[in-house]
């Protein structure tokens, strides 16, 4: 719609200019230009064509097909059979790799009918699982899961059989960062081996829309005003004021030395895997059963700030921690590669990229500790936030779903998944420390 409007006006005002033989060839020629990129423009729309109305659609829209686009070269062997040529044929959906690692797959080799039971999905898109007695042929998607590609039987015959259909899509699946992925597979051996990718991150293909945890806060006035004149600082304890809990203590984002250089300057109280204190049972399995989040951030004798490291320095990785702290009266101290502060003021947590080194940030926690009117604000201004997700939920097997059936008829390959879910996803700390934060560099 932009760009109608664009176009409208421009040759209005070529027209309006009028007059002699070669101001018209001038405008001739733009227009043939003008009407040439508006068909190019609709080809998009055809491939989209067979979709039916779905709900929440508008961050696929926008994220996803923009990178399809320029990410890959699509192309269409050719032109795309009418939708009534395939009037109710499901995608065949086969997963491999996935069933026989873990639990968390379980959704995988389910159905797909809550994508039209809860409105995900429009009913006449639609998917069905094939059962791993079928041969993979008969699918029309196989989902592969990256972490175990070097080592799963059932993957490596599937890799590995002669007889790939070729109008069958290959998905590079998996919801772990890159270097864990690489940690078990080498990820050189499958170039051009794929035709889509589904991670976490926005640059998928099929994007795990699932496991997005951007969100925006906004205040409310109402309750900023409810808040007023509350002194958190009253509950909370005497004597070390910073609390870390973790329970993986060599991760690529090394904030288990960021946390040992803080220490050098602020007392830190460390539970969990990394530190000698333990909250109830020293298992984390129980620390929920233990109400451990409540105890060491919220009631009486909790801490005054938490430190909400992630364990990955890889764009648009963020783990669910940050959102907990949101009903709590703590106050976060947050290193991750997002940028907070698109998605909470600056005013209601602190970020340590903020800060030139941990001796500063150490200094910084120390005064709020002595001044409670500027301790409790921060505590108030993050209170009163209401946050929504920036991408809507949606089942990942109902973003796959919806996706497979756009791109129906329509040819793709992953060049080098190496390179796609590899180092460039991630910062080493010495990187991150050193780049300034720039969210859309790395969320566009
Ligand atoms: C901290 O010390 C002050 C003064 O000694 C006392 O009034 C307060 O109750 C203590 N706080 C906690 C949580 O024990
Ligand atoms: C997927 O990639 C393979 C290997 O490059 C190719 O042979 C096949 O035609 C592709 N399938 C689709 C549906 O694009």
């Amino acid at each position: 719609m932009k760009s109608d409007f664009k176009v409208s006006s421009l040759t209005s005002a070529l027209r309006r200019r009028g007059g002699n033989v070669l101001s018209d060839l001038v405008v001739i020629a733009l227009l043939l230009l003008i009407c040439f990129l508006l068909s190019s423009m609709h080809v998009g729309k055809d491939v989209r064509r067979a979709r039916g109305k779905s709900v929440k659609k508008e961050a696929l829209d926008e994220f996803v097909n923009i990178r399809l686009d320029h990410r890959r070269q699509l192309t269409t062997d050719e032109p795309l059979a009418a939708d009534e040529e395939f009037p109710e044929a499901p995608i065949r959906v086969h997963a491999v790799g996935l069933k026989e690692v873990n639990w968390y797959f379980a959704a995988l080799t389910g159905s797909f009918d809550k994508c039209y039971d809860q409105g995900y999905l429009d009913r006449s898109l639609r998917c069905e699982y094939i059962q791993e007695s079928e041969h993979f042929t008969a699918a029309d998607v196989v989902v592969f899961r990256a972490t175990y590609l070097d080592q799963s039987p059932l993957a490596k015959a599937v890799l590995e059989d002669p007889n790939r259909p070729p109008n069958q899509w290959w998905v590079f699946f998996d919801n772990e960062p890159p270097y864990k992925v690489w940690k078990y597979s080498n990820l050189a051996n499958y170039k051009g081996v794929f035709n889509l990718t589904a991670t976490y991150s926005l640059s998928s293909d099929v994007p795990r829309f699932d496991m997005r945890r951007l969100k925006h806060c906004v205040r409310s006035q109402k309750r900023y005003n409810t808040l007023k004149g509350i002194d958190y600082t009253k509950k909370k304890r005497n004597g070390t004021a910073v609390a870390w809990l973790a329970s993986e203590c060599n991760t690529q984002s090394k904030r288990e030395n960021y946390v040992k250089e803080l220490q050098k300057h602020i007392d830190v109280d460390v539970y969990g895997e990394c530190g000698p204190l333990k909250c109830g049972s020293r298992s984390l399995n129980t620390w929920s059963k233990d109400r451990c989040h409540d105890k060491l951030l919220h009631q009486k004798g909790s801490y005054k700030f938490y430190l909400s490291f992630e364990n990955s320095l890889c764009k648009d990785y963020v783990t669910e921690k940050l959102w907990m702290l949101m009903k709590m009266d703590i106050v976060p101290v947050v290193m991750g590669l997002v940028d907070y502060s698109n998605m909470l003021p600056k005013d209601s947590y602190i970020d340590v990229r903020d800060f030139p080194s941990p001796a500063a940030l150490a200094n910084y926690l120390k005064f709020l500790d002595e001044n409670p009117a500027m301790y409790n604000e921060y505590i108030r201004n993050k209170n009163s936030l209401i946050c929504y997700l920036k991408y809507p939920y949606m089942p990942w097997e109902c973003t796959l779903c919806e996706r497979m059936h756009e791109l129906r008829g329509t040819r793709g390959i992953v060049y080098d998944v190496g390179k796609f879910w590899g180092s460039s996803q991630c910062l080493s700390p010495k990187q991150f420390f050193a780049k300034p934060v720039a969210d859309d560099e790395f969320d566009v």
